[in-house]
């Protein structure tokens, strides 16, 4: 059994940006439906889909729907090259005309156990909730080369259960601290799509599609919402092993 409710695989990068534009773009279509709330990833993988939604995409996207969270932040200060906000700002934000208020960053400057209270206060606080957690509309996450996504790391599967809407956690080579959303509001989404693209993820990839044992040891096998849709956009060097 494919352990993905949807794989969805392209040729390029390229094109499995214009995928997943494409898609956010049908979704945020219906004005009735209020706010937007998306959940991005960091790391180099949405660089390429930011750069897509600032610029082809730019005009058919009502940014003043959209409200940008983050799936994890790297215990820096927005400034820092390491920041997943300051490069959402680089390749996205600053490009865009959004309401400042849209943009409800993980704060990486201040002190991680309080930082990970106040994003979790503000989500339970802003979003709706399912099971008194809270739900995002869409879900953008990647894949490390450890499968890791977000920041639940392989030696850290106890945040994909937790009751905790967020957590700190410490990258396990380099020690940095990180504060990620916790596996139970991962699974409460809408939409999950998963960003994969190169060769260095294949291995990866084939473990969690083909469902092997390895894939179990895995934090992104365990990402499939309950009551929502899972789909991993790969390109074809991605998905080679599968
Ligand atoms: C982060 C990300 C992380 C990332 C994967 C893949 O803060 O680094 O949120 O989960 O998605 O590590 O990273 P790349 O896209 O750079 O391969």
């Amino acid at each position: 059994m494919d352990h993905a409710t949807e794989v969805k695989i392209a040729q390029n990068p390229r094109k499995v940006y214009n995928k997943i534009a494409k898609s956010i773009i049908s979704l945020t279509q219906d004005s009735s439906q209020g706010m937007f709330d998306i959940a991005l990833s960091g790391g180099n993988s949405p660089k390429g889909l930011f750069e897509k939604l600032s610029s082809k995409y730019k005009d058919a996207i009502p940014w003043e729907r959209i409200r940008f969270w983050w799936g994890d932040e790297r215990c820096v200060p927005p400034s820092d090259e390491q920041s997943n906000y300051k490069m959402t700002v680089d390749f996205l934000l600053s490009k865009i005309s959004i309401p400042e208020a849209n943009i409800q960053r993980i704060r990486g400057e201040e002190a991680p156990e309080m930082e990970a209270k106040r994003y979790a206060k503000a989500l339970k606080d802003t979003l709706q909730l399912r099971d008194g957690l809270p739900v995002f509309d869409l879900i953008i996450l990647g894949l490390g080369d450890d499968g890791h996504t977000a920041s639940i790391f392989p030696n850290q599967m106890e945040l994909l259960d937790t009751p905790a809407i967020c957590a700190v956690a410490r990258h396990p080579n380099s020690g940095q601290q990180r504060i990620t959303i916790c596996g139970k509001v991962l699974n409460n989404a809408n939409r999950v799509y998963f960003l994969v693209t190169g060769e260095n993820k294949a291995t990866r990839v084939s473990e969690i599609m083909n469902d092997t044992e390895a894939a179990r040891l895995l934090p992104a096998y365990h990402i499939a919402p309950k009551n929502g849709k899972l789909v991993w956009y790969l390109d074809e060097a991605a998905a080679s092993l599968i």
